[in-house]
């Protein structure tokens, strides 16, 4: 049987006056059903683009997708006409958009908003509609639902304006959700109960979810499976157990270096020295090489391979599991580490 959703080699790059920004070159991964797949990485790194690719909704110019497959079912999405994709999103895909603010429409009631996405795909009378939206509401636990119909955007609090984007994205049943960043503008105690919401409206409804963050401490409550993300491209990917206890590449370590522990009596937090290069300017190798820590030490030279060849996802050996990673000296790295005494930050907790 085909896979709920599969991407292959895919390459969304935008056409900028500073030259292509090749936003995201070349990426795998898949997603089965009710299955949470977890897509983490810095700012940047090209998460909201995978994800408007595959609701193809990148802008048109400057962006486009320029290679690759989105399998749906083993239907290539990039393929579809306008208005096949209609018919897609809402209905079999639907998506949490990073920017709640600006996806909800501040002279329309919530209801009316909910009531618009039901009629656009299925149909039903606006009584029906309504009838379904307030259920949707009551569902992803908005208080006094029937008032709350009624009510403006700006009438409601951060978390309220979060769960109402949930029930627009959940109020035709999709079988992929994908969340981007649904918690991040919210205060830790809501930003759990969303994170809480998500999980529980999986289980029932059984869509498969893909959460996007640039917070590991949220992929770890929920995803099964998590793809790391660096400048435009999948730098490891596996089980969530071995992201977190057995990860091979230098930018998964920085990123499980700076996650808080709290009550661990740790020191400071350690974070990942520089930025993100632009996406018009990454390296020609290894895009992590200009800041990785092992390059430019005694372990490697500057003309290592690293500042030339691009690596690509391998298996890593002696391990059972799907576990790839993306780094020329992954193991060489290890060892150092082991030398060192270096502990996997998930095990120094
Ligand atoms: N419309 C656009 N025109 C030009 N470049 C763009 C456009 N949209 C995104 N990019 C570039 O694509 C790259 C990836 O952006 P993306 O929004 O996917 O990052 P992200 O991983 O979602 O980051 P964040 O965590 O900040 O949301 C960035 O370098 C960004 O500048
Ligand atoms: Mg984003």
């Amino acid at each position: 049987m085909a896979k709920l959703l599969e991407i292959k080699n895919l390459k969304t790059y935008f056409y900028t006056d500073d030259g292509v920004a090749k936003a995201v070159d070349g990426v795998n991964f898949d997603l089965d059903q009710g299955e949470t797949l977890g897509l983490v990485g810095e700012s940047g790194c090209g998460k909201s683009v995978s994800a408007l690719s595959i609701m193809r909704l990148i802008p048109n110019p400057p962006g486009k997708i320029v290679d690759g497959e989105i399998l749906f079912k083993g239907q290539d999405l990039t393929k579809f006409d306008d208005k096949k994709m209609q018919e897609i999103r809402g209905n079999d895909i639907a998506m949490i958009f990073q920017e709640p603010m600006t996806s909800l429409n501040p002279v329309f009631t919530c209801g009316d908003q909910i009531d618009e996405a039901v009629i656009l795909h299925q149909q039903v009378t606006k009584e029906e509609a309504k009838k379904r939206s307030i259920g949707m509401l009551h569902l992803v636990g908005i208080p006094a639902p029937e008032q709350r119909y009624n009510e403006y955007p700006h009438q409601l609090s951060g978390g309220l304006r979060q769960r109402v984007m949930i029930a627009m994205a959940l109020s035709c049943n999709p079988e992929i959700l994908i969340a981007d960043e649904p918690t991040t503008a919210l205060d830790v105690t809501v930003q759990a109960q969303i994170l809480e919401l998500i999980k529980k409206l999986q289980d029932e409804l059984g869509m498969g979810v893909i959460m996007i963050t640039h917070d590991l401490g949220v992929i770890a409550e929920v995803s099964k499976r998590v793809a790391v993300m660096y400048a435009s491209k999948v730098a490891e990917y596996s089980n969530a157990e071995e992201i977190f206890y057995n990860p091979k590449h230098p930018y998964t370590l920085g990123l499980l270096n700076s996650i808080p522990k709290l009550n661990k009596g740790q020191g400071r937090l350690s974070t990942i020295e520089g930025n993100v290069p632009p996406a018009t300017n990454y390296p020609s190798g290894c895009h992590f090489c200009t800041r990785c820590k092992y390059v430019d030490s005694k372990l490697y030279t500057a003309d290592s391979k690293c500042w030339n060849i691009e690596p690509v996802l391998e298996q890593v050996s002696g391990t059972s599991t799907m576990h790839v990673v993306a780094c020329h000296y992954y193991k060489e790295i290890e060892k150092r580490r082991i030398k060192e005494g270096d502990k996997i930050p998930s095990d120094a907790a």
